[in-house]
């Protein structure tokens, strides 16, 4: 229970400390890893990562952070009528936003189960709009990003 309690609070100062949150998340059964969700279960924490300030009115206590989640999926979802299948993008703006992660920029790369010979230009897609978003949104220098793609 100490050790539980413990690791929750190493969490939620680590969360705390960020600048940039960098969320690498593969799509599992149409939504997120349990052990991404095992960090957001240890992170939400009442009066410490969020508040009531009435019925119904919760205020996100994590602000002024940026968020980079890349996204990736073995299927495509980017159009109906399969795109409202996908409950991890949902479910990540929901949560982040109630934390009071608002400011939040996602990569997709999808499709990657689909056709084995589409798989590099999917990544390389997803490489690009990355390191834009790196230099152009979330301001990172760059000569902070590295990317090795061959891994
Ligand atoms: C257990 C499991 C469940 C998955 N469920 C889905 C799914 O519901 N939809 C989907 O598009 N891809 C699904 N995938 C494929 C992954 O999203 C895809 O392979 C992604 O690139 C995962 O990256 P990684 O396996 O390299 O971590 C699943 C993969 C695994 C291993």
């Amino acid at each position: 229970m100490q050790a539980a309690s413990e690791r929750r609070e190493r969490l939620i100062t680590q969360l705390e400390r960020a600048d940039i949150l960098v969320i690498g998340c593969p799509m599992y059964n149409f939504t997120i890893p349990t052990q991404l969700k095992a960090w957001l279960d240890h992170v939400t924490l009442v009066g410490r990562t969020f508040r009531y300030t009435g019925p119904n009115r919760p205020e996100g206590l994590v602000v002024g952070k940026k968020v980079l989640v890349i996204a990736a999926r073995g299927g495509d979802y980017s159009a109906p009528p399969v795109s409202s299948w996908d409950f991890q993008e949902p479910l990540l703006r929901t949560w982040l936003g109630f934390l009071g992660l608002v400011d939040l920029h996602f990569v997709r790369a999808e499709g990657l189960a689909l056709d084995p010979a589409r798989v590099p230009e999917i990544l390389k897609r997803a490489e690009e709009h990355m390191v834009e978003l790196l230099e152009h949104k979330l301001r990172y220098a760059p000569a902070d990003i590295t990317v090795d793609s061959a891994s």
